[in-house]
Formats: structure tokens, sequence, C-alpha cells
């Protein structure tokens, strides 16, 4: 099972929860006895040849200005030469993002986790949302995805804090259990 979990990260808020999305799919891979192959990357030093030789593509990114960065964007449409020939059809997604959370909310976040979610889709590939069963739903889970607020009440980056930490890992578990039941 190769995984490759591809972000965007300015200040590690993204890259934090992105290693702990790794750590829940090494556990969920190590309790099936399965060979584990995680690779974390920034969009920016993804090739295409990483992209097809995953089984498993977890995106994810901050929100900026109400939607996902443009190193995300860039590399979404660099994979159009994989849409050409079907190369990810059926492989597993899973997306995830962080936000800021102006004005007490994401603006934006749904937006950047469902438009990770096109992406996938539009390839033919098998998405996973955030199903309430996982834990920290209450927390960070959004039905598209994980969603992760970094920010504080003004506005400032602040970290991200154990129970987002415990989602992401629970997320990461739930993608992979999910690529080997299909498996
Ligand atoms: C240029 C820029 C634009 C941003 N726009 C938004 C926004 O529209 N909505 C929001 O909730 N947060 C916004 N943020 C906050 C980031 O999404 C948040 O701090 C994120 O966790 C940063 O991730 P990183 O540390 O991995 O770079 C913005 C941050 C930057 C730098």
């Amino acid at each position: 099972m190769h995984v490759l979990i591809v972000f965007h990260s300015d200040y590690a808020h993204t890259q934090a929860v992105a290693e702990a999305i790794a750590a829940g799919a090494q556990a969920a891979l190590t309790d099936a006895d399965e060979a584990a192959d995680i690779a974390l990357k920034q969009a920016v030093d993804v090739h295409l040849d990483d992209m097809r030789s995953a089984d498993v593509l977890i995106f994810g990114s901050p929100v900026h200005m109400g939607s996902m960065a443009w190193q995300m964007k860039q590399l979404i449409d660099s994979g159009s030469k994989l849409w050409m020939a079907g190369e990810l059809e059926g492989k597993v997604g899973g997306v995830f993002a962080t936000y800021g959370g102006y004005g007490g909310a994401g603006g934006g976040v749904e937006q950047t986790l469902v438009a990770l979610h096109a992406n996938f889709l539009e390839h033919g590939m098998l998405v996973c949302g955030f199903p309430r069963s996982l834990s920290g739903y209450a927390y960070a889970g959004l039905h598209w995805g994980l969603a992760v607020r970094t920010g504080n009440e003004e506005g400032m980056p602040d970290g991200v804090d154990d129970t987002a930490l415990l989602a992401a890992r629970a997320y990461g578990a739930h993608v992979l259990e999910t690529a080997l039941r299909l498996k």
C-alpha cells in the first residue's frame, strides 16, 4: 500500500496535521499487518509519477483567501495529464484543510475541502469524508473531511491543539482502513 500525503504549508500548521494523518495511517497499516510506504510531500515537490505510484492520495491545504492555496491548485492543474489517460481512476482519496477562522468561522474551509474532492472525483477516484463516529468529529470533522482551526479569537495563528491532532490521526486511519477494505 503506497500512501502519498500532499500539502502546502507556509507556517507549519498544515504540515503538523499532515504528520498526524500519516501517524494514523501508519497505525492502521500496522494493525492490518500491511507493508507501509507513507510519503509526505509539499505540493511544489510532487512529481506526477509520485501520484501515479500511490494507491492512496490525501491532499491538504491551508485556506487562502477563501479557497485552497495556489500551490495545491498548480499541482492539481498539472494532474490533467493523468486525467487524459485515467491514471488515477479507482485510487482512494482523502482531504483536509486548516483555517484561521476569521469571524468565528472558517471562511472558505468547506469550499477548500469540496474543491479538493472535486479534483479527485474528476479523476474517477473514490473519496472519503469524515464520518461522525471518528474521534474528534465534533471538533474538527466535517462530512467532507478534516477541518482544523488554527487561529485564535483575534484571528492570529494559535497552533494545532491535541484534539485536532487526535482527529487527524483518526482520519488517517479511516482513509487507510477504507483503502484496505477495497483492496
Ligand atoms: C494569505 C493567507 C490567506 C488566508 N486566508 C484565510 C481565509 O480566507 N480564511 C481562513 O479561515 N483563514 C485564512 N488564512 C489563515 C490560514 O488558513 C491558517 O493560518 C492556516 O492554518 C495556515 O496554515 P500553514 O501554517 O500550514 O501555512 C489565511 C492565511 C494566509 C497566509
